[in-house]
Order: structure tokens, then C-alpha cells, then sequence
């Protein structure tokens, strides 16, 4: 029996992260200038803290500036919307984050429109998810970004692939259609009302599951040699109470059929924030007039 190749995310995360560190010292050798992520956390949500300070902190190792700014559970939307306002204003940040989800209080939607276009580093403006939509350059999401990377390092060229996305949020499957499409596969976008959806998957020479839902691909839902892409992260209870983060596809028996998948822990998950560097990186160059670079992982 053959078993797929795992895609280790981790180590491309890493190769990234240090060709965006060498492009962010030459970008202060040669124009002194360094940019800067601003990371905004409203409330005190757990997992919401972690990703933050690692956002921080990986900020801070490729050499960007990081300003992180806590706010209250309690903070109103106006009080939000003018911290918004005064880091669209500060030339010192290049790029925003304001990390969801937000209280109830907080009209997520106003939030996210905003935050300066040229600053979205998250690629979620209306205006970003247009220019991806219809061919332009805005900034594009960075878990969609990831994957892309990924699927290009395993497959080259990705046209003509039957590719099928499973769920339709706006921060990962309906923008992760729009890149496959650029790249001209041939895209569906299945979701929870589509009939069939496990014939649908086996179509699929690039199967990119998030949905949010532990395991829910089975194995036999796959392609043999198919490349599978686990954007889930999902805690199941184990006998130690400790619990365990498993993709939204079922890996053991995935892993009999695919040509390759990415595992959870160490798939997907280490590129979302070494492209929102990546971004923040492009956002800087755009703003300073600097053509952005190309940035290729680093050599193993
Ligand atoms: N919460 C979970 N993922 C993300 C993300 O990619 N960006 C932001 N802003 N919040 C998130």
C-alpha cells in the first residue's frame, strides 16, 4: 500500500520566515526603513491572546517593528474605530490586524472596512476580496495565501487541476476559490447544503477542506493521489482530558489514498502568520513606493 507524502508546512513556514527576514534587512540596509504590523486584541479570548503574541513575536524575529494593542472586552465600537483611525494615520504601520472574533458589541463588518486598504494585511476589505476576485493586486488573505504556496511547491503549475474547495467563509474558502481560479483550475465551491458532497470531494485532483468540522473527510472521499490540503483545526476530547487538534480531514485513512496532505498540527496552521508577514512586508514596500519583492522560501 502506498501512503501519501506529508507536506510539512512547519519547515516552509520557516524557510519563508527567513527569506522575509533577509528582504526586511535589505529593505533597512538600503532605504532605512523597517515595517511595522500592528496586531489589535479587543477582550481577553484565549486562543485569541496565543495568536496574537505569536504574531508579536514572529514580527519581531524577521526584524519588523510590532505594536500590539490590547483593548478591553467593554470597548465600544467608536473606541475601536478611532484606534483604527489613528494607525491608519501613523506612518510607522504598515500593516493592521484587528483580531477576530470581536465582542458582540463590535459590528465586526464596520471594523474590518475601516482599516485602510493599502494597511488590510488580512486581504479582508471589500475592496482586497474584490481585487481578488476580479484579477487585480490587493492584499490577499493569509491562510488562503498559504495554501496556495503549498499546492504550488508540491504541483508547479496548478491549471487545469479539478480542484474542490469545501466550506465558503469569507476569510478562507470563498477566497482560496478565487486564487485557485487565478491559477486557472477548475473550482467548485461545495458547502454544507451540497448534494453529494463526497462524490463531489473524489473529483478532486486538489481537495482544500475547511469547513470547521473534525474529520469529516473520510478516506474514501478522496482521489487516489489527489493533493489534500487540512485548513481545520479542531480540539477532540481524548481519555486524559487533555485533548487533541485534528484538520477537518481524517488523516489516517487520507493518508492511505492522497498523493499528499498536509498534517494538523504542521500543515496549514505555521503559514497564516509567515504570509501575514509576507504581507505586511508588500504592504510596506507598496506604501513606500519600493517595487515588493518576490519572496521565495529560503533553500533547506
Ligand atoms: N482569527 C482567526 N484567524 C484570523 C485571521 O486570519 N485574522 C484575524 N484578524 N483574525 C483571525
Amino acid at each position: 500500500m502506498t501512503t501519501a507524502t506529508i507536506i510539512d508546512g512547519k519547515n516552509f513556514a520557516a524557510r519563508l520566515r527567513a527569506s522575509i527576514a533577509g528582504h526586511t534587512a535589505q529593505l533597512k540596509a538600503a532605504h532605512g526603513f523597517t515595517p511595522g504590523l500592528a496586531v489589535v486584541l479587543v477582550g481577553d479570548d484565549p486562543a485569541s491572546q496565543i495568536y496574537v503574541r505569536n504574531k508579536g513575536l514572529q514580527a519581531r524575529e524577521v526584524g519588523m517593528n510590532s505594536f500590539e494593542h490590547r483593548l478591553p472586552a467593554t470597548t465600544t465600537q467608536a473606541e475601536l474605530l478611532a484606534r483604527i483611525a489613528d494607525l491608519n494615520q501613523d506612518p510607522a504601520v504598515n500593516g493592521i490586524l484587528v483580531q477576530l472574533p470581536l465582542p458582540a458589541q463590535i459590528d465586526a463588518q464596520a471594523v474590518i472596512e475601516a482599516i485602510a486598504v493599502s494597511k488590510d494585511v488580512d486581504g479582508f476589505h471589500p475592496l482586497n476580496a474584490g481585487l481578488l476576485a476580479v484579477g487585480g493586486t490587493g492584499m490577499v488573505p493569509c491562510t488562503p495565501l498559504g495554501c496556495l504556496m503549498l499546492l504550488k511547491d508540491r504541483l508547479g503549475n496548478l491549471a487545469g487541476q479539478r480542484a474542490v474547495v469545501l466550506g465558503r467563509s469569507n476569510i478562507v474558502g470563498k477566497p482560496i476559490a478565487a486564487l485557485l481560479l487565478r491559477e486557472n483550475c477548475t473550482v467548485t465551491l461545495a458547502h454544507s447544503r451540497t448534494r453529494d458532497l463526497a462524490e463531489e470531494c473524489r473529483r478532486a485532483d486538489i481537495l482544500v477542506a475547511a469547513v470547521g468540522k473534525a474529520q469529516m473527510v473520510k478516506g474514501d472521499w478522496i482521489k487516489p493521489g489527489a493533493t489534500v490540503i487540512d485548513v481545520g483545526i479542531n480540539r477532540i476530547p481524548t481519555p486524559d482530558g487533555k485533548g487533541r487538534l485534528v484538520g477537518d480531514v481524517e488523516f489516517d485513512s487520507a493518508v492511505q489514498v492522497a498523493g499528499a496532505i498536509t498534517p494538523v498540527p504542521g500543515g496549514v496552521g505555521p503559514m497564516t502568520i509567515a504570509c501575514l508577514l509576507l504581507n505586511t512586508l508588500t504592504a510596506a514596500c507598496r506604501q513606500q513606493g519600493i517595487p515588493a519583492p518576490e519572496v521565495k522560501p529560503a533553500a533547506e
